[in-house]
């Protein structure tokens, strides 16, 4: 394995589980060190104390992405430990699926108030340290779902197309200042997010439509952060199937008729 990363700063939200915590993994394993964000604490600690056994540098940091003040005081102390981050990358995310009538309002809001407000706010304050940094790398990660919107993901797809107009305003936005802006859209991924959904009535899945481990998105993430490119899919092929859905609407409906018959 390469050490791409070596010497540079990241902060990851979400890092203590999942698709984070993969590119923690990653992200220290390739050299950097790595400030992992999260609410639990014991998730944070089994996550940093992983990457120490592998030899990497990590550090947990308590927070709530859905407390600004919480994330203030977080940059505050990266500020003072490091000075700068060289690669921010906004992960935390929920997940409630079921049919409209019965997700409650509080439901609707909580996945707004973490999947865009928690990435408006991470970045909000975050990136004075990020101008200060060597690399300049901003990744967020959406979802295939920001795309494509199945039945019963009304609530998750509306917070990550909010997330991903963020970002391609933001990307344009921070370009002149040499910062790249990376819209990462994963599909379906095997992580405590999608347990008990997956393959489930609110969740079909489609015929072709691989399950990728945290792993596998966390090498296309940071592959896609180093080269500074603008939008990425996981697989890659998602992205001729977000391409179809956007010219041809009803093939996405047409085919979720289809795989939800019988759930
Ligand atoms: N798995 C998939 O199929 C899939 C597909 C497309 C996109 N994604 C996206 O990928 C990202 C990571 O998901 P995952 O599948 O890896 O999920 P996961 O395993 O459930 O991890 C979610 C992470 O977000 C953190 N988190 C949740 N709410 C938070 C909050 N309010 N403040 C701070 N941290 C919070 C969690 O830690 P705490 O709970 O301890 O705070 C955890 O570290 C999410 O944005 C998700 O929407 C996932």
């Amino acid at each position: 394995m390469g050490r791409e990363f070596a010497g540079k700063v990241a902060a990851v939200t979400g890092g203590s589980s999942g698709i984070g915590r993969a590119c923690a993994k990653l992200l220290a394993a390739q050299g950097a060190k790595v400030y992992l964000m999260a609410r639990s604490r014991e998730r944070l600690a089994a996550a940093v104390e992983e990457i120490a056994r592998a030899g990497g540098q990590a550090e947990a940091v308590q927070v709530d992405v859905t407390s600004g003040e919480q994330l203030a005081e977080a940059a505050a102390f990266l500020e003072k430990a490091e000075g700068r981050v060289d690669v921010l990358l906004a992960g935390a995310g929920i997940m409630e699926l079921g049919p409209v009538s019965e997700l409650s309002y509080d439901l609707f809001e909580a996945m707004m108030r973490v999947n865009y407000f928690g990435v408006v706010e991470t970045v909000r304050r975050f990136l004075p340290l990020v101008q200060k940094g060597e690399f300049k790398r901003i990744g967020i990660i959406s979802s295939l779902a920001a795309k494509i919107s199945p039945p019963y993901f009304s609530a998750y797809s509306a917070s990550k197309a909010a997330v991903a107009g963020f970002a391609h305003a933001l990307r344009q936005e921070l370009a002149p200042q040499g910062i790249r802006v990376v819209l990462i859209h994963p599909g379906p991924a095997a992580t405590p997010l999608v347990d008990g959904y997956l393959g489930g009535r609110y969740y079909p899945l489609p015929p072709g439509v691989p399950v990728v481990s945290p792993e596998h998105v966390a090498r296309a993430a940071l592959k896609a952060i180093r080269k500074g490119r603008r939008e990425v899919f996981v697989p890659r092929r998602l992205a001729l199937t977000a391409w179809l859905a956007g010219v041809v609407p009803g093939a996405v409906d047409l085919t979720y008729k289809l795989v939800g018959r019988g759930k």
